[in-house]
């Protein structure tokens, strides 16, 4: 019989991580009739991976207002997801990863009665504020969800911790299916990347991201005068898409407008980016997908928090967390620029989070369900 399963996304991360699945999917037209419902929780954002995708959606929730609060998003999120539900009436609802949507997604799904599948089940930090909300909201979804799709084992044995063992799959990040298919078909010249040549002769390119809530205020300042600090070498160009968030871009363009070997540009859509990445000597993120995507690319990440829920790769020896202070961001990144042999320790090419593989996995296992 076929089912109808309703994906419910609102931000880029969410989005470029589902889309992998949702095609998945479509491929098997007689078991699955798929829905979409964006929130858009992110407007531009999520639609720069919609037009990627070549995704439309059944639903569109509209919500984004500049400048949201949590309770603004949550509020309008949960309210809008009444009417799609009951318009499509689902036999399962497929959320993603630990956002204001992931769970009201969950939310609304218990409310209506339909069972959750949640992808990128079990990452923990085990430290309710950081990252803020974004860890409450995976273990209240965990709460709600029927089928755990975790990344990594040891993930999975985050949920055993909490009395979840039923339901459990091991399945690679669906994120790594997303960028392991776009870095080959840019390989094979199949996909071209306008807009990511950022290139500057006997530089090194230092990419940077920077979004998370809990450094708001005095963490943004002291990320913005490492990097200030950073690029006043003469063989560094530091490239920073800026999130739009009003909070990031006020400190960030403050900071950092009139620096010559600093630019500043726009969220770049996903192909230009994943090209910005291979392009890239070194990565500064507090980024969750680009803690995961740097290590597929042998790229080293300096993660730019105290805490992370992906510990795989820091145990590996590619991924550091440096947090936010300016004296330590600068003494690691200069490190990494003047020492060859660290350089070389943390550039290895390795796939702690998955293999390309994830949505397959998770579609059998929905089918075996
Ligand atoms: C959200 C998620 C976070 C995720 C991040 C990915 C929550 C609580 N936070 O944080 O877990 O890591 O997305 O980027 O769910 N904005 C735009 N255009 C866009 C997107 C955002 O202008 O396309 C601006 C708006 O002013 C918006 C603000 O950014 O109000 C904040 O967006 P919001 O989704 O609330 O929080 P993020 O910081 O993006
Ligand atoms: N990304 C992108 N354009 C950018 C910056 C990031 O397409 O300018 C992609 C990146 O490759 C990764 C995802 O967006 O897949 C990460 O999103 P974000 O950092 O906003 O959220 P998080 O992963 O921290 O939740």
């Amino acid at each position: 019989m076929r089912r109808t399963v309703l994906f419910i996304f609102g931000t880029r991360p969410e989005a470029i991580k589902l889309c992998p699945l949702l095609l998945k999917l479509r491929s098997f037209p007689d078991l699955y009739s798929t829905q979409v419902c964006v929130t858009a929780q992110h407007r531009g954002m999520l639609d720069q991976v919609l037009t990627a995708f070549a995704i439309t959606p059944d639903y569109d929730l509209n919500v984004m207002t500049s400048g949201q609060t949590l309770f603004q998003s949550t509020a309008r999120i949960i309210q809008a997801l009444e009417q799609p539900f009951a318009a499509s009436k689902p036999d399962l609802a497929v959320v993603q990863g630990d956002t204001t949507t992931t769970l009201c997604g969950a939310l609304a799904a218990f409310y209506s009665g339909v069972p959750v599948a949640h992808v990128e089940a079990g990452l923990r930090t085990g430290d309710l504020s950081q990252p803020f909300p974004e860890e409450l909201n995976r273990v209240l979804t965990a709460k709600m969800t029927r089928l755990h799709f975790a990344a990594t084992p040891a993930a999975a044995d985050n949920l055993r911790r909490e009395g979840i063992s039923e339901r459990v799959w091991v399945t690679g990040n669906t994120g790594i299916d997303a960028v392991l298919h776009v870095r080959d078909r840019l390989e094979r010249g199949e996909l071209t990347a306008s807009g990511s040549d950022f290139d500057r002769p006997g530089k090194r390119l230092i990419l940077v991201t920077a979004h998370r809530r809990e450094s708001f205020g005095e963490g943004f300042r002291q990320i913005c005068r490492a990097l200030a600090a950073i690029a006043d070498r003469s063989d560094v160009h530091v490239v920073y898409p800026v999130h739009p968030n009003p909070n990031v871009q006020t400190a960030v363009h403050e900071h950092l407008r009139s620096h010559p070997n600093i630019t500043l540009t726009e969220p770049l859509d996903y192909v230009p980016f994943v090209d910005l990445m291979r392009r890239a000597y070194l990565i500064l993120t507090d980024s969750g997908g680009i803690q995961e995507e740097g290590p597929s690319l042998g790229k080293p990440v300096l993660v730019l928090r105290e805490k992370t829920e992906r510990p795989e790769a820091v145990d590996a020896g590619t991924v550091k967390l440096v947090g936010t202070d300016t004296s330590r961001i600068v003494r690691e990144t200069t490190a990494l620029l003047d020492c060859p042999d660290e350089y070389q320790r943390m550039s290895r090419i390795h796939n702690p989070y998955g293999d390309g593989r994830a949505s397959e996995r998770i579609e059998a296992a929905i089918r075996d369900h």
